[in-house]
């Protein structure tokens, strides 16, 4: 199912389309090639090259299958054994100032990114980090928080904010930071239909490319590409019609499966 062309597709001006400069660098989306990552002494990652350039793509299997080390890998966190990492043009594990801000991460547990007391300064973090005076970040966080009719969270503690109210504030503190990419890990799990519904929506209208981890039918359906993993290699690559019929299917036998063996 892994698409494969000779001729790399173009826009209307002859640019093309996988992020491939006429040069042969890599300035647009993540590229990964050969990439392999160990962890506690066992392969995560096997060998596993990547062009992500759609604009929403969506990352799927079973626990384990090392979804998040991918979704690390592209942000810089985890640094692979062997292989090569480029996202617009730059190698995110050497954490540029540049490199960092060009891909916002989202990670699985707020708790794991929450920072501040309050919303505001939570938001208004990275801006101060990235050397604003706090007035001048407190102003952009705020604009953000105006734009999405959350303003009046301003003051608010974060811990006292419901799970779904959190993950909103973590993905404005990212957003703020105005990022070219989106890496969004499991941003859906643990909430309740409604907030997941109405997080989906936010996500889905934001102009940024994405690259999300998600179980979740409706993020899987709308994606322009559906990756799904299995131990560390890529199973199957496609569009969601192609995907996801052969991956329900497989995760239902398997399932059927592992309780027939219990
Ligand atoms: N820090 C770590 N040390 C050792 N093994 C790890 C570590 N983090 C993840 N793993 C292992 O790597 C594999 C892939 O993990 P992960 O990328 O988190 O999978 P997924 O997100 O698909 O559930 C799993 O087998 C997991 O147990
Ligand atoms: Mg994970």
């Amino acid at each position: 199912m892994t698409h494969k062309s000779t001729t790399p597709p173009r826009d209307e001006d002859g640019v093309r389309l996988d992020g491939v400069d006429a040069d042969g660098a890599h300035r647009d989306g993540a590229h990964l090639d050969g990439v392999t990552v160990r962890l506690g002494g066992r392969p995560v990652l096997r060998d596993l090259s990547l062009t992500l350039t759609e604009r929403r793509i969506c990352l799927v299997g079973r626990n384990g299958s090392g979804k998040s080390t991918v979704a690390r890998v592209v942000k810089g966190l985890i640094v692979p054994e062997t292989g090569r990492v480029r996202v617009h043009g730059m190698n995110p594990a050497e954490r540029s100032a540049e490199a960092v801000a060009a891909v916002g991460f989202l990670f699985q547990n707020s708790d794991h990114q929450i920072l501040c007391p309050t919303v505001l300064e939570e938001i208004a973090f990275g801006p101060l980090e990235g050397g604003l005076a706090r007035a001048e970040a407190e102003e952009r966080a705020l604009a953000l928080m105006r734009l999405h009719g959350v303003a009046g969270w301003r003051d608010r503690p974060v811990a006292a904010l419901s799970e779904g109210q959190r993950r909103l504030v973590c993905l404005l503190a990212v957003l703020v930071m105005e990022p070219k990419l989106l890496v969004l890990d499991e941003p859906y799990t643990g909430l309740d239909i409604p907030t997941r519904v109405r997080l989906a929506r936010f996500v889905a209208g934001l102009p940024q490319r994405i690259l999300a981890v998600s179980h979740d039918p409706e993020t899987i359906e709308t994606a322009d590409r559906v990756l799904w993993l299995e131990e560390g290699a890529v199973r199957a690559d496609g569009p969601p019609a192609t995907v996801l019929p052969a991956y329900l299917d497989a995760m239902q036998r398997a399932g059927a499966q592992e309780e027939a063996a219990e």
